[in-house]
């Protein structure tokens, strides 16, 4: 069975004054024995180190060092204390051109620096409209996960573009067809393809989160606005341990 991951995106939220909020968060990990990651602003990485919690990086440069004035490389973020790193979030991929070979190449420095690497992938509205979305995220799964992957070292986190902060979900059936199929090529091409965390990511919330952890091949929950406190987070955790 692949594992559970409650993971918690925190985007470009957060100071130490928030940092309250990871206490209660791993009582409720501790208490459901759920793995769960929270991704802070890489500021706050080693001063979020709370037992019971993963804690993870938002993206991660695919050069080891260097002139990258602003950038952060993998060794950077394990160092600080981080276990798994975000790679290919679709607000890198739209707001910083980030392709697929990106993403390949920057997952590939997070394994080297010993990171698991949450590879995301998703389509947009229009990619869904127009019929394609199955062809379009096969691609980007075959593009974006480098060979090597591995059920330790790589989750995947489908997250439509859409669903993304609208508070619009995707449908159980939507999820389900997207799921199968991604389940059905990561088993065609990795020997433990069938083990590997696919979680699913975009509004998901305390009272959408039950419905969408019944399917079959969701095994966590890749959380934006609803993993910033501990009171909306919380129930998505315990959600996922009912299931
Ligand atoms: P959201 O973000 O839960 O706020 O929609 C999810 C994500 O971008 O990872």
């Amino acid at each position: 069975m692949p594992s559970k991951l409650a993971a918690g995106n925190w985007k470009m939220h957060g100071l130490q004054s928030s940092l309250t909020e990871l206490g209660p968060i791993a009582q409720t990990a501790i208490a459901t024995g759920v793995s769960t990651l929270i991704c802070p602003p890489a500021t706050l990485i080693a001063a979020a180190s709370t037992p019971g919690l993963h804690i993870g990086g938002q993206n991660c440069h695919a050069q080891a060092q260097g002139a990258h004035t602003g950038d952060i490389a993998a060794q950077m973020l394990r160092d600080a204390g981080a276990s798994h790193v975000i790679i290919g979030h679709s607000e890198r991929r739209t707001n910083h051109s980030e392709t697929d070979a990106d993403v390949a190449a920057q997952a590939q420095a997070a394994w080297a620096s010993g990171l698991i690497a949450i590879i995301c992938i998703g389509e947009t509205l229009a990619e869904r409209e127009a019929g394609n979305c199955l062809n379009i995220l096969t691609s980007q799964l075959r593009e974006s996960v480098p060979e090597g992957a591995t059920a330790i070292n790589t989750v995947i986190a489908y997250e439509p573009v859409w669903a993304i902060g609208t508070g619009r979900v995707a449908e159980v059936e939507q999820i389900n067809e997207v799921h199968d199929t991604l389940r059905a090529n990561l088993s065609a091409r990795f020997t433990d393809g069938k083990e590997m965390s696919l979680l699913y990511g975009g509004s998901v919330k305390a009272t959408n989160a039950p419905e969408i952890f019944i399917c079959k091949n969701v095994n966590g929950a890749l959380v934006g606005g609803a993993s910033l406190t501990a009171k909306e987070f919380c129930p998505i955790i315990e959600a996922l341990a009912a299931h």
